[in-house]
């Protein structure tokens, strides 16, 4: 049923054709837990030895203190959109208005259901040994009105629950105050186009910190501001509002970043003296790649126009003067009299400066940067001026978007060392989309590259990073893409009401990284399964 629906929609979007996807080998699956015994029982080091040189090896040994950990946010696994009294969120609002927005026409309303399974999936993570598990809490479980006239304890109580069946298994929560969703009534006003929403989220973040901040120590602010902006420039993302010209995005990063900066300073005066909690922001950065070596200073802005936007007022100070020159610049050829990217006064530049005690870094995947050629003949297409595309030779996730460079994650470990002074580095997500195979060896694949890659950035190149977030613990709604790419380690059922789980290969893969700290080798048969070099991708 799904399948077709998927068909239809490649075909009609790109003229595609897609092969029936998941195939389970029980016999692999067998075979893998033979081949990871026995490499536990031979001896990791021999095994390894015997298949990279001596220096590839030493890249495949964790470093200590680094940690590894799980993560989901509460509209993308929790269900029960109405249980409890909570209020409709955004993503509510959207999925049940918007069904043809998203990929399969589903929504988030059951989900993985763990706001009624959160105990089987702390077990899962126990049984996998992750050492932390981050989420968020919907705003609209808390506040069901938006405002402060209607706390739900029913709501907190099930945050207070999951965070109590963490801390007793062992796993440390991590939370995330805004991901994606919030009172879908605070986005009849406009959401965080309107800069009261300022004050309405440190509202909300207070009662958070108050109430679940005695046993959360690590706080991260809102999920990947511009892919929540992005929500005011079309219609992937909710409100899915078109606002021309960006005017609407730049408008949500402004306020999200005054939010930031507010609720850090905020916890700063009121609860982190006797709390002691630290307090990040998570930016979505992916690496950029000139396409020949004249286009460096392009690649260049695309970083600057995309993480820089995000992480330059919170580490140097106001925007990038590459982004306020050119939307300065593309501003007036549109014949607007002001730059579509608001001013930060002085006092808010100094404000926002310092609001993060460690980098949160959500990162997928690379692009090519290609100069956009209509600007010689002066034609402003867009504010970044360039073009996007991938190398031919990256092997592709089922979302196209994510493309398979391990060393497009150092460059960009590399990046964040240089230009923001080297901070702490928490990889809250990073992850592959398939077709949610048992099998997959291309989610392992993927994962082992990159961790080797962070290893070297993290010896050879002194980047500070201390923990690594797998996106995602469980196949879950994965927003405009519904229930048709999956990044979990742990399958859901989502035919079934009952949600089962089952852990693939990757969970099996993780455990025993976890327990040896070595990124294990990956038997021959899956570096040789074909489905694996798929150019197969949904285009979004
Ligand atoms: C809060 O909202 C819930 C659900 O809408 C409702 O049942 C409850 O009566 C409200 N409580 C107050 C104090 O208004
Ligand atoms: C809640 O939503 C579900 C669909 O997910 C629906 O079946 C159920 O009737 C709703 N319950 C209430 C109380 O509205
Ligand atoms: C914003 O909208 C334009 C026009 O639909 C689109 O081309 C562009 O990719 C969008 N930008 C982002 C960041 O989504
Ligand atoms: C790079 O720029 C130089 C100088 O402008 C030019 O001569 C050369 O052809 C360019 N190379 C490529 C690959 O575009």
């Amino acid at each position: 049923m799904l399948e077709r629906k998927v068909e239809t929609w490649l075909a009609t979007v790109r003229g595609g054709k897609i092969k029936p996807c998941e195939k389970v080998i029980n016999r692999k699956m067998e075979n893998f837990n033979l081949v990871m015994r026995s490499i536990l029982f031979i001896g990791v080091n021999i095994i390894v030895i015997s298949r990279t040189s001596a220096e590839e090896m030493e890249n495949l040994i964790l470093p200590n203190n680094l940690k590894i950990g799980a993560a989901g946010s509460a509209y993308q696994v929790e269900g029960a959109w109405n249980v409890s009294g909570k209020g409709v969120s955004n993503w509510d609002w959207w999925t049940h208005h918007c069904p043809e927005c998203i990929l399969d026409h589903q929504n988030g309303d059951i989900a993985c259901d763990s706001y009624h399974k959160y105990k089987e999936d702390v077990a899962l993570m126990k049984n996998i040994g992750i050492q932390y598990y981050r989420f968020s809490v919907s705003w609209a479980r808390i506040l069901p009105t938006g405002f402060l006239n209607n706390v739900s304890e029913a709501g907190l109580q099930y945050y207070r629950n999951l965070i109590d069946e963490l801390l007793y298994n062992g796993i440390e929560p991590i939370i995330t105050l805004h991901h994606f969703d919030h009172p879908q009534i605070l986005e009849f006003m406009g959401g965080w186009t309107n800069e009261l929403m300022i004050k309405w989220y440190v509202d909300y973040a207070r009662i958070i910190f108050q109430e679940l901040g005695p046993k959360v120590k690590i706080f991260t602010t809102v999920n990947e501001p511009q892919s929540v902006c992005e929500g005011y420039n079309g219609t992937v993302f909710s409100p899915g509002e078109t606002i021309p010209d960006y005017v609407g995005y730049y408008l949500c990063i402004h306020n999200v970043l005054k939010a930031h900066a507010t609720t850090y300073h905020m916890y700063d005066d009121e609860f982190r003296p006797y709390q002691h909690g630290r307090i990040g922001l998570n930016n979505i950065c992916d690496g950029f790649y000139p396409d020949t070596p004249n286009d460096t200073a392009y690649a260049e802005r695309a970083f600057q126009f995309t993480c820089g936007l995000v992480a330059h007022p919170i580490y140097i100070g106001d925007y990038p003067s590459i982004v306020k020159e050119r939307v300065a610049l593309v501003s007036k050829a549109l014949g607007y009299p002001e730059s579509r990217l608001p001013t930060f006064s002085p006092d808010w530049i100094s404000y926002i400066k310092g609001t993060a005690d460690f980098f949160a870094l959500n990162h997928y995947s690379s692009q090519i940067v290609t100069p956009d050629t209509d600007e010689a003949r002066g034609i402003y297409n867009t504010d970044l001026g360039v073009t996007f595309s991938y190398r031919e030779s990256w092997p592709t996730g089922y979302l196209c978007y994510v493309k398979v460079v391990p060393e497009g994650f150092r460059m960009v470990l590399q990046k964040i060392k240089t230009y923001y002074n080297n901070p702490e580095i928490i990889v809250t997500e990073i992850g592959f989309p398939d077709r949610g195979e048992l099998n997959d060896y291309s989610r392992i694949k993927y994962h082992r590259s990159y961790m080797q890659e962070m290893i070297k950035a993290i010896k050879y190149d002194g980047c500070r990073v201390s923990r690594y977030m797998v996106w995602s613990l469980m196949d879950n709604f994965q927003l405009d893409a519904g229930y048709v790419a999956k990044f979990g380690l742990v399958k859901v059922n989502f035919d079934s009401p009952n949600r089962e789980r089952t852990p693939k290969l990757s969970a099996y893969w993780f455990q025993k990284v976890i327990q040896t700290g070595i990124l294990q080798d990956i038997p021959t048969y899956m570096q040789t399964e074909p489905e694996a070099e798929s150019r197969e991708c949904l285009d979004r």
